[in-house]
């Protein structure tokens, strides 16, 4: 697996394949890569004939006071990782390449209405940071395919969202969340959890299975589920940012009648800000 920062380098790679008529299968990650990472570029690998990823720890995404600066950033251990999955080429661009002006001057992409709501009201200009750098990704590597995780599922509606708005010709696949045997999403921010701190935090997700659960059953009074999700959670330790329950086409509030659910919840366990969803009906 070759490891590229240089930008022209990649674009004259990425054309030699696509002249092959190959398909590019492609992973925007920020590092530090667990499990989950690996289920993308698993699919990636299945869906398309080169499987590209990229680090970029994105100063765009992050708010001032947030964790840009002490983001892990494991560069060796992920690319250990990724040639041992058969990844055939790391892009890891620095700062400087991707915004030589800094990234306050910076075209912004955004996409209105999704993106000022639930994580996007409590992390300011999170999405257009999100927005703007998987379009910049996107125009540096040419994929055919990209692939994201539904743990981030308002992100993954976002960028359906900019692919379809911009017209890109890019498939974009969700692919489920993958989980610790106990149930907690996997995530990079894991690692910041103390001992007792993460030995709490499956009840993020137990949550989440018990209000699913009850719209199962019947129980269509979500004010009250919300409300009680949020007590559980700070029972639990937690200090909830959002547990709500939206349609989950277009994260809208449900009506009675609506079927196609998703619960969303972010809520801190000390320091570290989790997310987590689950689909409903
Ligand atoms: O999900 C992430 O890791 C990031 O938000 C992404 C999509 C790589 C953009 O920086």
């Amino acid at each position: 697996m070759e490891t590229i920062a240089d930008i022209e380098q990649l674009r004259q790679l990425i054309q030699g394949w696509h002249r092959a008529g190959e398909r590019i299968g492609f992973v925007p990650t920020m590092g530090n890569l667990h499990e989950g990472h690996l289920a993308l570029v698993k699919e990636a690998k299945k869906r398309g004939d080169r499987c590209v990823v990229s680090i970029f720890v994105n100063p765009m995404q992050f708010s001032a006071g947030e964790d840009y600066d002490s983001y892990p950033r494991t560069l060796e251990q992920d690319q250990a990782i990724l040639e041992g999955a058969g990844v055939d080429l790391l892009f890891a661009p620095s700062a400087a390449a991707v915004y030589p002006a800094g990234n306050g001057v910076q075209t912004r992409v955004e996409v209105p209405g999704i993106s000022d709501i639930l994580c996007g009201a409590s992390r300011k200009g999170h999405f257009i940071g999100v927005a703007t750098i998987v379009c910049k990704l996107f125009n540096y590597v040419q994929p055919d395919l990209a692939v994201f995780g539904e743990k981030d599922f308002q992100q993954l509606m976002v960028i359906r969202r900019m692919v379809t708005d911009l017209a890109m010709p890019i498939e974009i696949v969700g692919l489920k969340t993958v989980r610790e045997a106990d149930g907690l999403a996997k995530s990079s921010r894991n690692g910041y959890l103390s001992t007792d701190g993460r030995d709490k935090a499956p009840k993020l997700y137990e949550t989440l299975k018990l209000t699913a659960k009850a719209i199962a059953e019947g129980d269509r009074d979500f004010s009250r589920l919300e409300a009680n999700g949020l007590e559980i959670l700070q029972t639990a330790g937690f200090r909830p940012d959002y547990f709500t329950i939206r349609r989950a086409d277009d994260l809208a509030l449900p009506s009675q009648q609506d079927r196609d659910l998703v619960i969303l919840a972010a809520a801190y366990m000390g320091t570290t800000r989790l997310i987590d969803n689950l689909n409903a009906a």
